[in-house]
């Protein structure tokens, strides 16, 4: 598995993760499978939140690392924070509580990664600081990211804080592209110039913020994938065309697209399939040329100014 390297300290993670958000359904040797399988293929990062399956998601993944005796260096865990009861709460009480729960359930005794899950409109940047340092002081928490964030909110909390942002977690697939579309009509009147994140994507490469891609075969919010989707048929020809060029799956090319891109993002996949998973690790066997990456772009519905 190609790594990624984080932060001013260089920190190697994988370039492809495994998001834990549906895992909360499996079977007790359908999820160990999975994990293990997860393992095999290096997929060592594994993205949470205390509110997946309301907690269950975090339980049932310590039970089966335990069940396959996965020791805890060989992992990296994230978990979020930020939300409940359907509403936003960056406040130090619910982050010092949050983290605490998902370490119970997680069963270890730190996060490799905290990340503050969608923006709170009533952000304390000083009293996020103040979590922050507790959790980082306690040993509960070793680094610290923001998901959902635009620019100037990160900006923000990061005045505030010691620890270096260093994560970005925002949604991204070749069926989802807000990040990259704006980017590429400055100034243009047409309705993919509308920027709806900030630059995001560009202010992360300048601040050196790891982009962390979520959902990365959905199209719009949670409407399903577009994989082997018959709305999106020109998308999925181009990319069985350069499946075909390359020998390997659809989904290898779809991770592929987001893999290209120079801000070197990860990728943290959702499936509950270790076929799926073993799919996905294709895309480490080569590198999209620029040509295949803006044709894709292209069959995916975009238009090019
Ligand atoms: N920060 C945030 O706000 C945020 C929001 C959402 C998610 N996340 C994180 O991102 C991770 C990934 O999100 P996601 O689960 O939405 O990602 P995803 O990988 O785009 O979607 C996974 C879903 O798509 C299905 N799928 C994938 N390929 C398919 C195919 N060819 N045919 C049919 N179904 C297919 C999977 O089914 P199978 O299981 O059967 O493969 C699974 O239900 C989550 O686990 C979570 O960690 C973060």
């Amino acid at each position: 598995m190609r790594t990624i390297s984080v932060g001013p300290n260089k920190w190697a993670i994988p370039e492809l993760a495994l998001g834990c958000m549906r895992i909360a359904e499996l079977e007790s040797a359908a999820l160990d499978t999975l994990i293990a399988t997860a393992f095999e293929l290096g997929f060592s990062f594994f993205d949470h939140a205390d509110i997946y399956g309301a907690g269950r998601c975090e339980t049932v993944f310590a039970e089966s690392v335990a069940r396959l005796k996965i020791a805890r260096d060989r992992m990296m865990l994230q978990s979020k924070c930020g939300i409940h009861d359907g509403q936003f709460d960056f406040s130090r009480a619910h982050i010092v509580t949050s983290v605490e729960g998902s370490l119970r359930r997680l069963n270890t005794e730190y996060l490799d990664v905290l990340v503050l899950h969608r923006p709170d409109a009533l952000v304390e940047p000083d009293e996020v600081a103040r979590a922050f340092d507790e959790l980082e002081t306690a040993g509960k928490v070793r680094a610290f990211g923001v998901s959902n964030h635009n620019p100037i909110q990160i900006a923000l909390l990061q005045r505030s804080l010691t620890q270096p942002l260093l994560f970005n977690q925002l949604q991204l697939s070749i069926a989802f592209t807000p990040l990259i579309d704006a980017g590429l009509h400055v100034n243009m009147r047409d309705e993919p110039a509308v920027m709806r994140d900030g630059g995001a994507l560009d202010y992360c490469r300048l601040k050196g913020i790891t982009v962390q891609a979520w959902s990365p075969f959905q199209h719009g919010f949670f409407k399903g994938t577009f994989l082997a989707n018959p709305q999106f048929s020109a998308l999925n020809a181009a990319l069985r065309s350069v499946a075909e060029e390359h020998g390997v799956s659809d989904t290898a090319v779809a991770v592929a697209w987001i893999s290209r891109h120079p801000a070197r993002i990860q990728t943290i996949l959702g499936t509950t399939s270790p076929l799926r998973l073993r799919d996905a690790v294709q895309s480490q066997d080569f590198v999209l040329s620029r040509t295949q990456w803006y044709e894709i772009y292209k069959a995916a519905g975009n238009s090019l100014p």
